[in-house]
């Protein structure tokens, strides 16, 4: 089966069953400062599993792109990943246990559907403990759909248990679904969480609880559904395949691969001559991270990730840097990560249309990112081969790498602390991270001067903050379209609680004389204390209303329009409206937003720099 065919069965079967289809989010959370990254389906639906309202309806599926890197050092193995597609079906308030699980066995079981082996499944529902009982409605319900009692394993949170995704936010008990991967004749007649040929294909959350900054578990007044299965997993276990590079959307990238390096991805070598000074390894691995971290990294640029040496771009710089040094270690010479990137392009566009839209800037950012370590790489990679072999000799070292020569690596030939402790790992060393981040610390603390402190807020006043610079993000977009032009869109918004990073098409740097205007405008609706509308709409009625939206393959069809400034229609940047009743902002968007403008304090921009070709970015602040 491919993965197209697997998407769009999963999309049919729950659309048959009164499922809107949602379109994918952003690898980057929009409005949501407790996470790095996307990290399951659920994610992007916070404010609706919290209780506000979703324009599509209180049923909901999707396939989400996804990026995890908490597991980023065991890629290279057969089963591990960065980047995923997750496959998710939502209850928001609706539904529940008894649909959730009897659909998920249907889709599983059923010959029309998947049509697994009745008898190689296996489920776990949450054992129960002083935040939440045991979930005997989810054991009763697997029961009276055939599954023996056996094979209805009772698990403690730390295995059936999910979310919140960040500090904070909606959870509750989970069902998970493990299908036997050994021999069909030998499964065993109950599961067994140690046996990895048992594995888990589908989690069904039955999200009923938030959890709250002091820890604790409020229960929700709305009782949801949130189910995930992995892609990629999917594939592997209804295919028969050991591994997840055999599957379509990532064997090409391997092939490419092989034909750039000229190795052949089942050879195995055993070991690499010292200079360069490669360990041990083989091709098969190196491949894997090649192509796993390569893939990740279009995924991210095109979500307007750039790398750097903070949060999310320290965090894409690691994959392309690691990458190159697989890829070198493969004996591919010169420029190749965007050659490797393009065929993930390829097998993707479809679905995500935004990759061949950034295709430019994929191979601007992973060029630029790829020649700058290049430079280094090598240089690097001999002065720890000089270090390791001073360690080794030197029995007072007792093989541990100070934090001195990891800062080192990091400053002198950018090696990310990752990829040294990699290299030691590899030769038998340890890395002292404590004095490395030590080191670190001192050379930051000048320009990390207060920030420190502004972090104190603590997560309630954080997003509170964050909704108000959300409102401001929308101020802003109307001010740069009414001082430079219609022609202004927005490129993309990154808002934390300390300031908003918003970017946006227009050919030249603003004057001095605009940035005022735009900031004396948006102080002028601020102090106007305008109300912050929100309307249901069809898509095709907010266009007509003028709203502005970035990416309209992010929305369905109907869709939510917040209007600053006149809850009236007509659009936001006509002429021949009058000024005091014409709305000052209209845009298409998924809230939250403050009630007032008059709560955002006095805006402040900070600064105005190029970001791309043709693209500005402004940093503002609220006081
Ligand atoms: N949020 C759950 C998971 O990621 C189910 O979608 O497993």
């Amino acid at each position: 089966m491919t993965a197209k065919e697997l998407r769009g069965k999963y999309l049919e079967f729950f659309k048959a069953r009164g499922h809107a289809v949602i379109p994918s989010a952003s690898l980057v959370p929009q409005n949501d400062p407790t996470v790095l990254f996307t990290t399951a389906g659920m994610q992007p639906l916070v404010p609706y599993l919290l209780g506000e309202k979703h324009p599509q309806g209180k049923r909901l599926v999707n396939v989400q792109k996804c990026l995890r890197t908490n597991d980023i050092d065991e890629v290279g193995d057969a089963t591990h990943g960065t980047f995923f597609e997750m496959l998710g079906n939502w209850s928001l308030g609706d539904y529940f246990k008894k649909e959730s699980l009897s659909w998920s066995y249907e889709f599983l079981t059923s010959p029309e559907w998947l049509g697994l082996d009745k008898n190689r499944l296996a489920v776990s529902v949450f054992a129960g403990d002083d935040d939440a009982p045991f979930d005997e409605e989810a054991f009763e319900i697997w029961r009276s759909l055939g599954i023996s009692e056996k094979r209805i394993t009772r698990l403690p949170k730390e295995n059936n248990w999910w979310g919140p995704a960040g500090e904070t936010g909606p959870c509750g008990p989970d069902s998970e679904i493990f299908y036997w991967t050994g021999a069909p004749d030998q499964v065993p007649e109950s599961f067994n969480d140690d046996n990895d040929l048992w594995v888990e294909i589908w989690n069904n959350v039955f999200m009923q609880y938030n959890k709250n900054i002091k820890g604790s578990f409020e229960p929700l007044a709305q009782k949801n559904v949130d189910t995930g299965l992995g892609l990629e997993r999917a594939l592997v276990t209804l295919n028969g395949y050991d591994e997840i590079y055999k599957i379509d959307v990532i064997r090409p990238i391997i092939e490419k691969i092989e034909e750039i390096s000229g190795k052949k991805y089942d050879e195995t070598i055993s070991e690499i001559p010292l200079n360069p000074p490669f360990t041990k390894g083989g091709n098969q691995k190196a491949m894997r991270i090649v192509a796993d971290h390569l893939k990740a990294s279009a995924f991210l640029i095109a979500d307007g990730v750039e790398p750097s040496n903070t949060e999310r771009g320290y965090v894409l710089r690691r994959l392309i840097r690691r990458a190159v040094r697989y890829g070198r270690q493969l004996g591919i010479e010169g420029i190749f990560c965007f050659k490797i990137a393009r065929v993930a392009i390829e097998i993707y566009k479809d679905i995500y249309p935004e990759l061949s839209r950034e295709e430019n800037s994929i191979e601007e950012q992973l060029t630029k990112e790829e020649e700058k370590f290049a430079k280094t790489l090598e240089s690097g990679l001999k002065q720890f081969e000089n270090v390791k072999i001073k360690i080794k000799n030197d029995s007072a070292k007792s093989g541990i790498i100070s934090g001195e020569i990891a800062f080192n690596l990091y400053q002198t030939y950018g090696f990310p602390v990752e990829l040294t402790k990699e290299l030691a790992k590899e030769a038998g060393l340890e890395v002292d991270e404590e004095k490395f981040k030590d080191e670190m610390k001192r050379h930051q603390e000048l320009s990390r001067a207060g920030a420190e402190q502004k972090f104190k807020g603590g997560l309630a006043d954080h997003s509170e903050q964050t909704v108000k610079y959300h409102t401001a993000a929308h101020l802003l977009l109307a001010a740069l379209r009414q001082t430079l032009g219609g022609d202004v869109n927005q490129r993309g918004a990154n808002i934390t609680s300390e300031r908003l990073r918003f970017d946006f098409s227009h050919p030249q740097k603003m004057t001095p004389e605009q940035i005022k205007e735009v900031e004396d405008l948006v102080n002028e609706k601020i102090k106007e204390d305008l109300p912050v509308a929100c309307e249901e709409m069809a898509l095709d009625e907010a266009k007509a209303k003028g709203a502005t939206g970035i990416f309209d393959s992010k929305y369905g069809e109907r869709v939510k329009v917040y209007t600053i400034g006149s809850p009236s229609t007509g659009p936001s940047t006509g002429s021949g409206q009058c000024s005091g009743s014409a709305a000052f902002s209209r845009e298409i968007c998924g809230g939250p937003h403050v009630e007032r403008t008059g709560v955002l304090g006095n805006f402040k921009i900070v600064k105005e720099e190029s970001c791309s070709a043709g693209v500005r970015r402004i940093k503002a602040v609220l006081k």
